[in-house]
Parts: C-alpha cells; structure tokens; sequence
C-alpha cells in the first residue's frame, strides 16, 4: 500500500474523501491502494484536522509564522513530510506557494487539485474570475506540482457548466461535487502504479496525457 500524505489549510472535504476511499467501506472498484498515513495543515483553524483525527490519522500543526522566508517553512514542512515516507504528498486546499526547496525534495509525487480548467485561471478567487469573464463553462483540474504556481502537468479535469444567475458560491458547490469524483480517481491510479510524472509529461498506462488531461 502506498503512504499518502496531505496537505491542508481550511476544511479538508478533499482529504476526507480521499481518506475514505482507501479506507474498507467503500466499494471494492473505487477502492484506493493507500493509506493517509497523516494530514498537516499551516493553519491551527484548518477544520480537516479534527476530522483526520477522528479517522484516526496523525495529524499536525506546522504554522508558517516565525520563519524568515518561504524557503525556510518549505525546509520545516519537508522534514515533518519526510518522516512518514510518504510515497505521494497530495494538496487539497493548501493555500501556500511551494518552493522548490519543497518540489525539490519530493520530485514526482506531488500533485494539487485546482478549482479551474488550467491553464486558465491560476492562483486564488477562480470562480468569480470566470464569471466576470463571462465564460459559459468553469471546472476542476488535477495536476502533478513543479516549481511553476499552478503550472504542472495535467492529469484529468472535469468541466462544469456556468448559468446566467450562478455566483461563486454556486459554481465553487458545483465544481466541489467534481472534485469528489476525480482526485480520488487520479490517486487510485498513482497508488495502481499507472500513473506518472515523466519528462514529457503525465503519462497513463504508458501513453502521455494532453496538455488537457485525460477527460
Ligand atoms: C478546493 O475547492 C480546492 O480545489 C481549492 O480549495 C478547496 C479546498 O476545499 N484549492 C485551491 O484553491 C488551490 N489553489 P476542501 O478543503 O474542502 O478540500
């Protein structure tokens, strides 16, 4: 079985889903072969660590104050990872920038999932750019982390539409019930050993994946 550890800062409804289909309850067919072995968040408040811990996961609080810089919380951050030789470190709301020092030191096993159709939309507040954009359709996308902001490969997104009346709130439910569906589909295939980051790109099942994804 593989070791999965996530990041988070906020709620950690992505986490705890993922945490569920490794676990036994769910159906054999979407089971993943893993297990969360701990959840870190850079915030006290980050809600997802309670309910980790009720799972019965290691959880912890690595706080990004009293540190000089980016790369010095990365150092931090990468030795509290490290010590659970984690086979594949999975973000899910980890609302910070990583730097290389932190892509770095866990090169091919990281990866995010990105509430728009990449490359559109990098960085924060996705769903109201994509309405005051007037664009017709939003989504989700999952992808493995390099040292560009948002910019990794692809590895499968989901596309979802955008109504005349939507606010953010609207689209960001929307595009959550996506993200259900396709981050633990992406990491059962890591954890399969389908799925890797190459020097082409996200390649599954030994064939590359565009620059869209797989979907
Ligand atoms: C998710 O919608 C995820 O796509 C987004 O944060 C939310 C976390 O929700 N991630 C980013 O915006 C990354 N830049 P959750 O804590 O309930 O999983």
């Amino acid at each position: 079985k593989k070791r999965i550890v996530v990041l988070i800062s906020g709620t950690g409804s992505n986490m705890l889903n993922i945490a569920e289909h490794c676990q036994e309850s769910k159906s054999q067919a979407n089971k993943i072969n893993g297990d969360v072995v701990a959840v870190i968040a850079n915030r006290a408040d980050a809600a997802g660590l309670a309910k980790a811990a009720e799972l019965g996961i290691a959880t912890e609080f690595v706080p990004h104050t009293n540190f000089a810089n980016r790369e010095d919380y990365d150092q931090a951050l990468v030795e509290r990872v490290q010590s659970y030789q984690p086979d594949l470190i999975i973000l899910a709301g980890f609302m910070r920038v990583l730097t290389s020092v932190f892509v770095s030191a866990f090169t091919d096993r990281i990866m995010n999932i990105h509430p728009s159709l990449l490359p559109k939309y990098k960085g924060m507040h996705t769903h109201q750019r994509a309405l005051d954009a007037g664009d017709t359709e939003h989504g989700v996308s999952v992808h493995f982390v390099t040292e560009e902001l948002d910019g990794g490969p692809v590895i499968l997104q989901s596309r979802v539409p955008i109504f005349p009346e939507d606010t953010a709130e609207d689209l960001q439910e929307r595009v959550h019930e996506q993200e259900y569906r396709i981050y633990p589909l992406v990491v059962r295939w890591f954890c399969a050993d389908r799925l890797k980051l190459t020097e082409e790109g996200a390649v599954l099942d030994g064939a590359l994946l565009g620059a869209e994804g797989y979907a």
